[in-house]
């Protein structure tokens, strides 16, 4: 089978061995389209694809359209709201992600993002300890439990909220568990972001929310851009002077934002979150034993669209 490795921000050179490795070991075909710049070379590069293995790259209808022989995507990561399911679904297409994968270089940054703007962006200002403070963990999955230990070790309290959660589970992940959202604002002087990017979640974080947040808080945000309604946030940190805002994923109005609020935001300048080498590694590695699997026994353990 040829299974075409398509990533617009490339995985490290051990991961794409790694890749290659497994999946030409198991009699298929690999292809490369890397740092392509723009849509139309995705859509060109699947006409023979017979596997897809993506990052955040989109899977539009289009693409699968142009995709007559696709029979599986695998998003290396977590998050699948940029492959698009009705289409590959109406199609056969097996859409799995590779969970947990790249959670612990997602968790570290986060916990890194905390630090950065508790010291003022390194600007040589006298700036704050996250040792004592409260994080607020929003969704306790993967990331989220791994961002729970890594600020429980660092002397941080912690409250967690996920609706999927029971709230002895999340007690047994070592957070407080809160019942509503409102609460969990009100109360943390970090709320780091895990939610996905779904129908229910989209611009879910907006101004009444974020003023809820104590005095000289932070909102973290190393899960969508979608997620926050902007607007909302803009206001928010004009009404409240002693909020900050950090992301891994620049909002569509950050220069607006940038200009306004000058060292209380900050945006990576690409998504980075899961941008390591051990986390290309865990996440590249489990897509190509992913797609070998499906090839060779029908496994579909990890898919997303059944
Ligand atoms: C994910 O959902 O796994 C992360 O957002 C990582 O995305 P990336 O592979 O584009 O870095």
């Amino acid at each position: 089978m040829k299974v075409l490795l398509a990533t617009q921000k490339p995985f490290a050179a051990k991961a794409v061995e790694g890749i290659e490795g497994i999946l030409t070991g198991a009699g298929h075909e690999v292809v490369r389209l890397e740092k392509y710049a723009g849509q139309a070379d995705l859509v060109a590069a699947v006409a023979d694809a017979d596997a897809l293995i993506i990052r955040s790259d989109k899977v539009t209808a289009e693409v699968i359209a142009a995709a007559p022989s696709l029979k599986i995507v695998v998003r290396a990561g977590a998050g699948y709201d940029n492959v698009d399911l009705a289409a590959a679904t109406a199609r056969g297409i097996v859409v799995m992600n590779t969970p947990g994968q790249n959670s612990n270089a997602v968790a570290e940054l986060a916990i890194a993002m905390m630090i950065f703007m508790a010291r003022n962006q390194f600007n040589p200002t006298t700036g704050a300890e996250i040792q004592g403070k409260t994080v607020g963990i929003q969704a306790f999955g993967n990331v989220g439990r791994l961002v729970g230990r890594k600020a429980k070790a660092l002397g941080m309290d912690l409250l967690a909220l996920d609706p999927f959660l029971m709230p002895e589970q999340i007690a047994s992940g070592g957070a407080e568990p809160v019942t509503t959202v409102e609460e969990l604002y009100r109360r943390s002087d970090y709320v780091s972001v895990h939610i996905p990017a779904l129908p229910a979640t989209i611009r879910s974080i907006g101004y009444d929310l974020i003023m809820k947040m104590p005095k000289g808080a932070t909102l973290v945000n190393t899960a969508r851009k979608e997620v926050i309604d902007e607007d909302g946030l803009m206001r928010a940190l004009e009404d409240r002077p002693d909020l900050k805002y950090i992301t891994d994923v620049a909002p569509d109005n950050y220069l607006l934002l940038k200009e306004r609020f000058g060292l209380r935001v900050f945006a990576t300048p690409k998504k980075m979150g899961a941008q390591t080498a051990e986390a290309n590694i865990n996440a590249g590695l489990a897509a190509a034993r992913q797609i070998a699997g499906y090839f060779a026994t029908g496994d579909t353990r990890f898919q997303v669209n059944r």
